[in-house]
C-alpha cells in the first residue's frame, strides 16, 4: 500500500463518532484510533464505566480497545497533527438565526473544526466527512483547508453514516453499505482506496460504494428523507384508517408484502423523531430551494408537515377523548426516548406531545428506563432547534416544569392517572401489568398507545378505553 495507514483520529465523540471509532479500533487491531472532543464531560465518560450514550453492545466494544488502540481525549490539536485520517463527526445542526435559520445546517462547529486541521496538520491528511452535511461542503472545506495549507495536501473524502441509534453496533459490524465518496483526481482516488482499506477489514467489498463527492454528500440526504418519507406515508394512512375503520397495521403487512415496497420501516407512529431526520429534510429543502427548485422543496416539505399532522393530531385525540379537558387531570407518559434502546431525547415527539398537553394544564408523570429527571425538564423548557447547540450541553437554570413530574417505575408514573400516553416502544410496556393499572387509575381509564404496542382485546377486556394509532376505536 502507497498510504500505510497508522493513525486515525475522529473529531467529535457523539452518538456517531464514539461508536464508529470502537468498531474500527476492534476490527482494525493494527491502526490506533483516538476520539477527541471539545466536550471535557464527555471525553470523561468515554473513559469511565459509565459511557455518555447508552447503545447495546457498546460496552463491550469499548472495554476490549479502550487503552490499548482506542483512546479518548480532549487534547484534540495533538491527536489531529499526529494522524493520517481525520474524520469530523461533528453535530451539524439547524440554523437558529440568519440566513436559512430554521432550515438550513448550521456548519459553524465543521468550519471551525477545519480551521482547526488546517492550523495544527504538519503532515499530509485524508480529512473525512463523517457528519451529515449540505451537498457540496466537501467544497467549501477543500477550500479552508487548501487556503491554510502551508504546502500539505489534504484529500477530502465523504463517508457518511447509516447507523440508527439502538442499534448502532449491529449495524456498523454488518452495514448494508459504505460509502465513499472523493475526488475523480488520482489523489482522491488513491485516498478513497486508503479508507476503503480502513473498512474491508470486515465489511464485504462488495458493499462498499465508491463514488464522487457530490454523490456521497447527497445519498445520505437522500436516504434519511426516502426513510423519513415512509413514515410518513404509513402516518398519513393510519388517520384515514381511523376514519374507515381500516387498521394500519393490517395495511401496512399487505402493503408491505410487495416486494417492491417490503417490510421495513412501515410502522405507524405517533410521529418520527431523532436528531436527524427532521433536521435533514429541513436541510435538504433549504438546498432545494437555493438551487432554484421550489417544487422539489415542497414535496420534501410534505414529510414533515405529515409528522408535525401525526403529533399534533394525537395530542387533539387524548384531549377529545377526554371530555375536551385533561385541565389538573393527571397523565402518564411511558416512554420519552425517541425510540426504545436508546436514552436519546433530541426531536423525541414526547417533547411535543407533552407540551401539547402541557398547553391544556394537564399534570404530566413521566416514566422512562433511560432517561432522566433533569434530561426531561430540559427537553421541555428548551426552543425548537436549540437542543443541538452546546449552549444547552451546560447544565440549565433549576426552574423545573411543576406540572411535570418524572418517575423511575410505570406503575408510580400511572397511580391515579386518568389517562395513559405510551411514546416510545419499549418492550417492557408489552409485559407490564395492566389489570394492576388499571385498579390503581381513575375511571374511566383511557390508555393512548402512541406506538402500537399493547394487546388492545385484552385491555378492553380490562376496562381501559383504549385508542391505538391507525386502529378501529
Ligand atoms: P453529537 O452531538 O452526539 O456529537 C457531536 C460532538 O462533536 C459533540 O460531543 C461536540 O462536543 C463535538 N464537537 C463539536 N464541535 C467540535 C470541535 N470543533 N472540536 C471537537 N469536538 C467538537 O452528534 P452525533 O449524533 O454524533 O452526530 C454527528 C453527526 O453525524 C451529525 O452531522 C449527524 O447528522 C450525523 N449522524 C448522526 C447519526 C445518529 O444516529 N445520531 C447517524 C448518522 C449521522
Ligand atoms: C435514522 C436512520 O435510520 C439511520 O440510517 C441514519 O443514519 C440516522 O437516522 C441518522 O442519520 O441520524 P435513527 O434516527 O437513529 O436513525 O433511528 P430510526 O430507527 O431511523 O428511527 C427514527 C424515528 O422514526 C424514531 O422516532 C422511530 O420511532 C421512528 N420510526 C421508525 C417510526 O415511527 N416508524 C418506523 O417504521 C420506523
Amino acid at each position: 500500500r502507497i498510504l500505510k495507514m497508522v493513525k486515525i483520529c475522529c473529531i467529535g465523540a457523539g452518538y456517531v463518532g464514539g461508536p464508529t471509532m470502537a468498531v474500527i479500533a476492534l476490527k482494525c487491531p493494527e491502526i490506533e484510533v483516538a476520539v477527541v472532543d471539545i466536550s471535557v464531560s464527555r471525553i470523561t465518560a468515554w473513559n469511565s464505566d459509565a459511557l455518555p450514550i447508552y447503545e447495546p453492545g457498546l460496552d463491550e466494544v469499548v472495554k476490549k480497545c479502550r487503552g490499548k488502540n482506542l483512546f479518548f481525549s480532549t487534547d484534540v490539536e495533538k491527536h489531529v497533527s499526529e494522524a493520517d485520517i481525520v474524520f469530523v463527526s461533528v453535530n451539524t445542526p439547524t440554523k437558529t438565526q440568519g440566513l436559512g435559520a430554521g432550515k438550513a445546517a448550521d456548519l459553524t462547529y465543521w468550519e471551525s473544526a477545519a480551521r482547526m486541521i488546517a492550523d495544527v496538520s504538519k503532515s499530509n491528511k485524508i480529512v473525512v466527512e463523517k457528519s451529515t452535511v449540505p451537498v457540496k461542503t466537501a467544497e467549501a472545506i477543500e477550500k479552508i483547508l487548501n487556503h491554510n495549507s502551508k504546502g500539505i495536501d489534504f484529500q477530502i473524502l465523504s463517508n457518511p453514516e447509516f447507523l440508527a441509534e439502538g442499534t448502532a453496533i449491529q449495524d456498523l459490524f454488518n452495514p448494508d453499505r459504505v460509502l465513499i465518496g472523493g475526488r475523480e483526481t488520482p489523489g482522491g482516488q488513491k485516498a478513497i482506496e486508503a479508507l476503503r482499506d480502513v473498512y474491508a477489514h470486515w465489511v464485504p467489498v462488495d458493499r462498499i460504494i465508491c463514488t464522487n463527492l457530490w454523490s456521497a454528500e447527497l445519498s445520505k440526504l437522500a436516504a434519511n428523507a426516502f426513510l423519513a418519507q415512509r413514515i410518513s406515508s404509513v402516518n398519513a394512512m393510519s388517520a384515514l384508517c381511523e376514519a374507515t375503520g381500516a387498521d394500519v397495521s393490517q395495511v401496512s403487512h399487505a402493503v408491505g408484502k410487495d416486494t417492491r415496497i417490503g417490510p421495513k420501516f412501515l410502522n405507524s407512529s405517533v410521529g418520527f423523531g431523532g436528531s436527524c431526520f427532521q433536521k435533514d429534510i429541513l436541510n435538504l429543502v433549504y438546498i432545494c430551494e437555493c438551487n432554484g427548485l421550489p417544487e422539489v422543496a415542497n414535496y420534501w416539505k410534505q414529510v414533515i408537515k405529515i409528522n408535525d399532522y401525526q403529533k399534533t393530531r394525537f395530542v387533539n385525540r387524548i384531549v377529545s377523548s377526554m371530555f375536551n379537558t385533561v385541565s389538573g387531570k393527571k397523565i402518564a407518559i411511558l416512554g420519552f426516548a425517541f425510540k426504545k434502546d436508546t436514552g436519546d431525547t433530541r426531536e423525541t415527539p414526547a417533547i411535543d406531545v407533552c407540551k401539547g398537553l402541557l398547553g391544556d394544564k394537564a399534570l404530566l408523570s413521566i416514566y422512562d428506563p433511560q432517561v432522566n429527571e433533569e434530561q426531561i425538564q430540559r427537553d421541555l423548557a428548551m426552543n425548537k432547534f436549540d437542543w443541538d447547540h452546546p449552549v444547552h450541553l451546560q447544565p440549565m437554570s433549576p426552574t423545573s416544569i411543576k406540572q411535570v413530574n418524572v418517575v423511575w417505575d410505570a406503575y408510580a408514573a400511572t397511580k391515579d392517572a386518568h389517562g395513559v400516553c405510551i411514546l416510545t416502544e419499549w418492550d417492557e410496556f408489552k409485559t407490564l401489568d395492566y389489570q394492576r393499572i388499571y385498579d390503581n387509575m381513575r375511571k374511566p381509564a383511557f390508555i393512548f398507545d402512541g406506538r402500537n404496542v399493547v394487546d388492545e382485546a385484552k385491555l378492553r377486556a380490562i376496562g381501559f378505553i383504549v385508542y391505538s394509532i391507525g386502529k378501529p376505536l
